[in-house]
């Protein structure tokens, strides 16, 4: 059995390739005579309206796994800042913020996405390790609910910045509590050695730095220890070492203290991964961070919108070349970067099933390098050209990461929701990739 299939029982036998049943639950994906929906929706219809390749997300999804988080960690004064770069889709963000969440930015624009879909400023948390003097200064003047400083060299550029401010600036110390955290090490964050947060011995004098500071007040200490985890441990230890971090600060006469922020992370599951439930997570942080009296406050992206979302794209070829079998479809590398970034799996399979040999082939899309691709070597239901396929759990780092690279147009958004699909944000028009260049100096 290949890489790409899930166990379901006499599976392989009938030369059928078996939907993935788990993904598909976690996705709110069903096969109706054949079709497949997208929570109640064609997934053709959807790509005969908007055409391919397309993402789509199913609001429902999103809800779920909200409110799944949310009652886990009902035991404790919580909030859930969801990582708008995850999806910063303006309907997503809406969805969310409907929901009650909060939202963990990184940059002046994710602020203004969150912002126009209507999230409150103050329960915006802004995360980063390389914020520009102008972006802190946009998020003070917007009254965000605390920026996480990332060493003392931004420290004291808001030092400076909050001279003037009429209230003082809330803070948190983006701590890096050096904990291993199994994923993949592009998106491991919370080890020593790497970029991000204040090393354990600065965390003090940065919480002295900010108490003798009238204009900054230090509401939150904070981590993020990585990505797609799947494991309660790490994010067990590096609650640990925050909670003994707020003892020692308050113990060094901070008062301010309001939030313990553990970041995001929480993974899912791209094939058989067996990640840990909202539950289990829960289970692990609760009783650390309960005898604190701080609010939890979270960051997760991928949680709450990888499943909900499919990339939706039509096989344009078939070829066989080099004693290999080739499956060209018309979304490439720019449209999802994943599969050729991380070598990440999406699962793949069709929208509408048809009789034929299943077959083992690479999935790849039309960009110029060879590390296009969606799946190598894969085990497939049968496909042909013309056929639709929906690249399974792109709700997550998807869109926001395409780019616009061998001229290709991004891809339109749309959002399924009440069994009706509308379009949040149009396919892009070529000319508008370049509406706003100059052919030479006098070009106006
Ligand atoms: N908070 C901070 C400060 C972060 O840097 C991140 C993600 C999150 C929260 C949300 O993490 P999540 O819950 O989504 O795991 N492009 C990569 C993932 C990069 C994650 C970057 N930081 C991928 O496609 O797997």
């Amino acid at each position: 059995m290949g890489e790409g299939v899930l166990t379901v029982p006499g599976g392989q036998d009938t030369g059928f390739v078996p939907d993935p049943v788990l993904l598909l639950e976690d996705a709110g994906l069903s096969r109706h005579d054949g079709a497949l929906l997208d929570g109640g929706v064609s997934l053709a219809r959807v790509a005969g309206d908007f055409g391919t390749p397309a993402y789509v997300y199913n609001a429902d999804v999103i809800r779920r796994q909200f409110r799944e988080l949310d009652e886990a960690l009902a035991a404790v004064p919580h909030r859930i800042c969801y990582a708008v770069k995850a999806n910063s889709n303006l309907g997503v963000l809406r969805v969310l913020r409907d929901l009650g969440a909060g939202a963990d930015i990184v940059s002046e624009g994710e602020m203004a996405r969150a912002l126009a879909a209507g999230f409150s400023s103050d329960r915006i948390v802004f995360s980063g390790v390389g914020k520009r003097e102008d972006e802190l200064r946009a998020a003070i003047a917007a009254g965000i609910g605390h920026v996480n400083v990332e060493s003392m060299a931004e420290l004291e550029v808001l030092a400076r910045l909050a001279e003037d401010a009429k209230t003082p600036v809330p803070l948190g110390i983006r701590v890096n509590p050096d904990v291993t955290a199994e994923t993949h090490p592009y998106i491991s964050t919370g080890k020593r050695g790497i970029k991000f947060g204040i090393p354990l011995d600065q965390v003090r004098p940065a919480a002295a730095m900010i108490r003798k500071h009238p204009g900054l007040e230090l509401v939150a200490i904070a981590m993020h220890i990585g990505s797609q985890l799947t494991d309660t441990q790490p994010f067990a230890e590096g609650a640990g070492r925050l909670v003994e971090l707020v003892d020692a600060v308050r113990a060094d006469g901070t008062t301010t203290l309001r939030e313990l922020d553990v970041g995001g992370g929480l993974g899912i599951r791209y094939l058989d991964e067996q990640p840990m439930s909202p539950r289990a997570y829960a289970a692990a942080l609760v009783p650390v961070v309960k005898p604190t009296g701080l609010t939890l406050y979270l960051e997760p992206g991928r949680f709450l919108v990888g499943a909900s979302g499919v990339l939706l794209t039509r096989v344009l070829f078939r070829k066989h070349s080099g004693g290999k079998e080739f499956v060209i479809v018309d979304a490439g590398m720019n449209d999802l970067e994943r599969p050729s970034r991380y070598q990440a799996y999406h699962g793949i399979i069709p929208v509408e099933q048809r009789a034929g040999a299943p077959l083992v082939a690479d999935v790849v899309g039309p960009v110029c390098e060879t590390g296009d691709f969606f799946a190598l070597d894969r085990d497939l239901a049968p496909m042909e050209p013309g056929d639709l396929v929906a690249i399974l759990c792109a709700g997550a780092y998807g869109f926001v990461m395409a780019s616009n690279y061998n001229t290709r147009p991004l891809p339109p958004e749309v959002i399924l929701d009440g069994g009706r699909a509308w379009l949040s944000r149009p396919r892009q028009a070529v000319a508008e990739l370049f509406r706003s260049e100059r052919v030479t100096s006098e070009d106006r």
